[in-house]
């Protein structure tokens, strides 16, 4: 559907692109995913045509879009300030985008109905939009967008302004409207976990470079560098000497936790930067509660740090006899009590939910 084309782009001397390949099914929810000033918004500014690039191509179902112009795209664009008008009604506002349209009167009503209708708001099209709430008005800018029946729309950060529950509420909502409508959907955000939560497929900017593209899951599992890794989620990295390598497993003798062999798959495809460590999410670890008992490879620790979250507790602790502390997360069930910080407990722990950063 969308296709980068090894995408080049300078503002300045500033490489802002650095070579952007890869490709967007049509339908998907796809997220660009990284740090503030990596390079997201000039990216879907580039699918949008408000954005030129110096060398490479964007392609549209299948035809080079270099010398389209943005409102000849089949494109539309939420803005992360989503700029409606406060003097107009919530209709005005929807009906804005159908100005050049020349269907009449009575059925552009009923496309803004429609549109209100899609994202939550039927019902809403006489209220002064100086009156709604930050989600309302964020509804009315994606109904704004939607009338126009494109068959990409592209956001920008549109919930960054939300508070947290109403972004988490707007995110359900985004996702529902995505699945309804079918039409790809390409967000920004910096927010792994919004990225996690909402999209089939996530590419990870770090500079202007896509550092891996992939679904939640894989980017979760099978981070291909440290950097992935680190910026998704939590990670344990525990330094490991390489013992030996065949066929692309590995042995490897990990700090505190001992010898275990990885298979293939566990390995990171980018050539690692520093010493040898394997990674290993908090929810991989688990502590035994006295009395318990695990099939899985354990090991001794103590408990540094405790912060409970109702829900979870999270533990640091140290490896038993290293200088090596860990982060794990339980889940708070009954019966289960938190523990103390000082005890030494017995963790327990799978080989293979780890990853090898070589
Ligand atoms: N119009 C511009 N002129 C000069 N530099 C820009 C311009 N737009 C963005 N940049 C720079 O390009 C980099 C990427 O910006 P941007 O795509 O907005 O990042 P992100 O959306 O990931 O935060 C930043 O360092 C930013 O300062
Ligand atoms: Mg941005």
């Amino acid at each position: 559907m969308i296709e980068f084309r090894d995408i080049q782009k300078y503002y300045g001397d500033y490489h802002a692109l650095r070579g952007i390949n890869g490709t967007i099914k049509a339908g998907e929810f796809f997220s660009l995913l990284g740090p503030s000033g990596c390079g997201k918004t000039t990216l879907l500014r580039t699918i949008a045509g408000f954005e030129g690039v110096d060398s490479g191509a964007v392609l549209i179902d299948g035809r080079d879009m270099s010398d389209v112009p943005a409102n000849l795209r089949p494109t539309n664009m939420v803005f992360q300030s989503y700029a409606i008008f406060p003097h107009m009604t919530v209709a005005e506002n929807v009906a804005f985008g159908l100005r050049r349209d020349p269907r009449s009167k009575a059925e552009k009503a009923a496309a803004v109905e429609e549109a209100l209708t899609m994202v939550g708001l039927k019902g809403y099209g006489a209220r002064a939009a100086h009156a709604l709430s930050g989600g309302q008005r964020q509804r009315v800018a994606l109904a704004r967008a939607l009338i126009l029946k494109p068959k990409v729309l592209l956001l920008d950060e549109p919930l960054s302004a939300l508070d947290k529950k109403m972004r988490e509420h707007m995110q359900v909502e985004l996702i529902k409207l995505q699945r309804q409508v079918g039409i790809t959907f390409i967000l920004v955000t910096h927010d792994q976990e919004e990225a996690l939560v909402m999209s089939d497929r996530i590419a990870v900017m770090f500079e202007g470079q896509i550092a891996q593209l992939a679904d939640p899951e894989t980017l979760y599992r099978r981070p291909n560098s440290r950097k992935v890794a680190d910026f998704i989620g939590t990670m344990n990295f525990i330094p490991c000497e390489i013992l030996s390598e065949n066929a692309g497993s590995y042995e490897v003798d990990i700090k505190g936790l001992g010898r275990v062999t990885l298979g293939a798959d566990q390995v990171a495809s980018d050539e690692n930067s520093g010493t040898p460590a394997v990674g290993l999410r908090p929810e991989a670890l688990t502590l035994l509660f006295p009395g318990q008992s695990s099939e899985e490879r354990k090991v001794p620790g103590k408990i540094d740090e405790v912060i409970y979250f109702g829900d979870m507790t999270s533990y640091d602790v140290f490896i038993g006899g290293t200088d090596i502390e860990v982060r794990l997360s339980m889940r708070n069930v009954p019966g289960r009590p938190v523990m103390d910080v000082g005890t030494e407990v017995e963790l327990s722990w799978s080989p293979s939910a780890l990853v090898l950063f070589r």
